[in-house]
């Protein structure tokens, strides 16, 4: 009988409490031992019965409709040295857990890609330190090893969408909407600051879903004079015609051509001294993580959960450890590793202000 762990890890997002009962629940369908492992690396660093816990079918029961993880989640420093992931690999055998499922965003996919990659070396010292028996030692030679994606961000390179992100634009847009009344009211412009960290998609879905003005979003840098005047020219046509309301939408990453950030407090400024609008800003916040999942989330995470359960079932030493993504509402199994690599040399080109070659990559299955 397989022991199949799971955990959630990094920035909780709606749909993640869905893809772990889908994935407890298959594993005891298809005859395994489920386990969860509670708050996310840091569980697995700390180790033991009340960290690794083996779960019944009832423990998730009505899982699929409650937002955040119930099994908790931590951003983990210890797990990003060596001596955490060494910890890690000591109280998964103790456990005796054979394969580990990550739900979780491309910190904790890239962390799960390095755990992978290093086991080999992790379970030799367990053994030549006496931390694991010559029996594990053989027993546990290859860490099967499978990531879900659930982060609100939807950043995460080779899947079309990850659990969580259109709970996080319904929420933006609801909260856009209730925010429009009051702008209307008062005849007011608002700058509307959301979540996405170094990602545009909940910027932009949400500015097109809600009619928005002006959107900022990290892979369209401009200088501070061009989108200052294109903002302007904008905002006073839509004005100009009787638009009571306007909204500007800006992601928490956007930046200008130079790479310095653009806060919503620039954008406020220029919205005041140009246009003389009275306008106020928005930080959507924590609200935009929280709350239920969305039906399409719930559906995605589920038949996500069901897809990892089977790849750790299928996989053999020689299978790459797979992430499971969907690509034009389909889902797939891609290699972990080229996923986490297509996903850093987005940011990488990003970070060399190379946006032609971001975009192209983005878009692309190709891994340099
Ligand atoms: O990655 C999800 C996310 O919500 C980002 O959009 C945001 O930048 C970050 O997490 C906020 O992190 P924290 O909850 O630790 O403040």
């Amino acid at each position: 009988q397989k022991a199949i762990a799971v955990m959630t890890s990094g920035g909780d997002a709606p749909g993640m409490n869905a893809n772990v009962r889908a994935i407890v629940r298959t594993a005891i369908f298809k005859g395994c031992r489920p386990y969860v492992v509670m708050e996310g690396y840091e569980g697995l660093v700390r180790g033991g019965p009340e960290y690794i816990r083996e779960c019944t079918w009832e423990d998730v029961r009505g899982w699929s409709s409650e937002g955040g993880t119930n099994i908790g989640t931590a951003r983990c420093m210890e797990f990003k040295e060596r001596a955490g992931r060494l910890k890690g690999a000591q109280h998964l055998i103790e456990a005796g857990v054979d394969a580990l499922i990550v739900c979780g965003g491309d910190g904790s996919l890239t962390g799960a890609d390095l755990f992978r990659s290093e086991w080999p070396s992790l379970i030799k010292e367990l053994k030549e330190t006496k931390r694991i028996s010559e029996d594990d030692f053989n027993r546990y030679q290859h860490l099967n090893i499978c990531g879900t994606v659930g982060s609100i961000d939807n950043d995460m390179s080779t899947t079309d969408s990850t659990i969580g992100a259109y709970s996080s634009l319904d929420r933006i847009c609801r909260a856009v909407d209730y925010i429009e009344a009051t702008a209307n009211s008062h005849s007011r412009a608002f700058v509307v600051e959301v979540m996405g960290r170094n990602c545009g998609w909940l910027a932009l879905m949400a500015g097109i879903a809600t009619s928005a003005d002006y959107i900022f979003i990290p892979e369209k840098p401009a200088s501070s004079r061009e989108w200052q005047d294109q903002m302007c020219d904008i905002v006073a046509k839509h004005r100009a015609r009787g638009k009571r309301t306007t909204i500007v939408i800006v992601a928490e990453g956007a930046i200008a051509a130079d790479l310095t950030p653009i806060s919503p407090k620039d954008v406020h400024k220029v919205l005041v001294d140009r246009l003389q609008l009275d306008t106020r800003v928005t930080t959507l916040g924590h609200v935009q993580r929280g709350g239920t999942a969305v039906a399409f989330d719930r559906i995605l995470a589920t038949l996500q959960g069901v897809e990892a359960v089977n790849a750790v079932l299928d996989s053999t030493p020689d299978t790459p450890s797979p992430l499971i993504a969907i690509n034009e509402n389909k889902l797939v199994r891609k290699p972990l590793v080229d996923s986490v690599r297509l996903t850093k040399s987005v940011a990488d080109a990003i970070q060399a202000k190379d946006f032609k070659k971001a975009m192209a990559l983005r878009d692309s299955e190709f891994v340099e």
